[in-house]
C-alpha cells in the first residue's frame, strides 16, 4: 500500500490508473478507523481493481463548538488497519493541500439539509458536500463507499453525484455494530465508561421502535414518545433529536408509510452520537 500526501500525486495517478482501464473504489473517512471503515473497504477491495482509501479530518464540515480539535486521530494504526485490507492507496492530505488559500466557489446543500443532522449543524453538510468534489475529482472513482450510518449524508452524497453528474455510483453499506448494539463509531473512545455502558440504549430503543411498527403501530408521535422514553430513563445524555421521515426523501410524516427513517442524536459530555434505522411497510 502506497501512501499518497498531495492533491498532485493523487490525481496524476487516477489518471493513469483509468488509461490502463482500472476500475477505483473510493472509501472517503476522517481515520481513526474502525470496523465500519473496514466493511466499506472489504466491500470496494470485492468490487473494484483498485482501492483507494483518504483519511482528512476535514475542518469544513466542524461547527466551531464542535470537536475538530478532539476528534480521534492515529495515522499509524489506520494505515496499519488499510494496509491489512489490502487497500491499494492511502491518500492522506493535509488541510493546506485540501483548502490552499481563500476559496473563491462555495458549495450550499440546499434540499434535505433543514431536518435531522443539517439542522443541528449548520452548514456541516455544505462542508461535506465541498470535501467530496475535490476529493471525487482527485480519486475518479467507479464506485464511492458510504456508510448508512449517517444515513443522512448517504442522501446528501446522492444529490451531490446526481446534482453535479459525477460519473460515479454511490454504494451504501450497513452499520457494523458492537456485540451490545451500539454503532461502531470513531467518536465512541471519547465516551466516559459510564456513558459507553449507556450506549446501547440508543440502538436498544430503535429496536423497540422497529417492534412497536411490526406489532402495527403508525402514529410517529408515539414512536418517538416510546424512543424518548428509553433513552431519558437509561443514559445521561441529552436528546439532540428523535425523529422520523420518510427515506430517502426526508419528508416529514405523521403516520408511516412506504419507506421511513427512524433517527437520534444523542450528546453526551464529549461525544455527540448518531443511529438510525430504515424500514419500509
Ligand atoms: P467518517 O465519520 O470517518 O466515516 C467514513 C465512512 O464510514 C462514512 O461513509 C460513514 O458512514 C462510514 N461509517 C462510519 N461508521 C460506520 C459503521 N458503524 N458502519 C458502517 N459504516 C460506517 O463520514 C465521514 O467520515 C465524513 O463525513 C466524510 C464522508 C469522509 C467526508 O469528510
Amino acid at each position: 500500500m502506497k501512501v499518497i500526501y498531495t492533491a498532485k500525486d493523487m490525481q496524476e495517478l487516477s489518471i493513469q490508473l483509468q488509461r490502463q482501464g482500472k476500475t477505483i473504489g473510493f472509501v472517503p473517512t476522517m481515520g481513526f478507523l474502525h470496523e465500519g471503515h473496514l466493511a466499506l473497504l472489504k466491500q470496494a477491495r470485492a468490487e473494484n481493481d483498485v482501492v483507494v482509501l483518504s483519511i482528512f479530518v476535514n475542518p469544513t464540515q466542524f461547527g466551531p463548538n464542535e470537536d475538530f480539535d478532539t476528534y480521534p486521530r492515529d495515522f499509524k494504526r489506520d494505515e496499519r488497519l488499510a494496509k491489512a485490507e489490502e487497500a491499494d492507496y492511502l491518500f492522506y492530505p493535509s488541510v493546506d493541500e485540501m483548502y490552499p488559500g481563500q476559496a473563491s466557489i462555495s458549495i450550499s446543500v440546499t434540499n434535505r439539509v433543514d431536518v435531522l443532522c443539517g439542522a443541528k449543524r449548520p452548514g456541516h453538510f455544505d462542508g461535506v458536500a465541498t470535501v467530496l468534489t475535490k476529493l471525487f475529482h482527485l480519486v475518479q472513482p467507479k464506485r464511492a463507499y458510504f456508510g448508512k450510518k449517517d444515513a443522512q449524508q448517504v442522501a446528501v452524497v446522492h444529490g451531490l453525484i446526481t446534482d453535479f453528474k459525477f460519473p460515479i455510483e454511490l454504494v451504501a453499506v450497513d452499520t457494523v455494530r458492537e456485540d451490545d448494539g451500539l454503532a461502531k463509531s470513531s467518536r465512541n473512545v471519547n465516551l466516559l465508561d459510564a456513558e459507553r455502558n449507556e450506549a446501547p440504549a440508543l440502538y436498544r430503543s430503535l429496536q423497540e421502535a422497529k417492534q412497536l411498527v411490526e406489532s402495527g403501530e403508525r402514529d410517529v408521535a408515539t414512536i418517538k414518545a416510546q424512543i424518548e422514553r428509553t433513552i431519558k430513563n437509561n443514559t445521561r445524555g441529552t436528546i439532540d433529536y428523535v425523529a422520523i421521515y420518510s427515506y430517502p426523501e426526508l419528508e416529514p410524516l405523521n403516520k408511516l408509510d412506504g419507506q421511513f427513517i427512524i433517527a437520534l442524536a444523542i450528546q453526551f459530555s464529549k461525544a455527540r452520537l448518531i443511529d438510525n434505522i430504515i424500514m419500509a411497510i
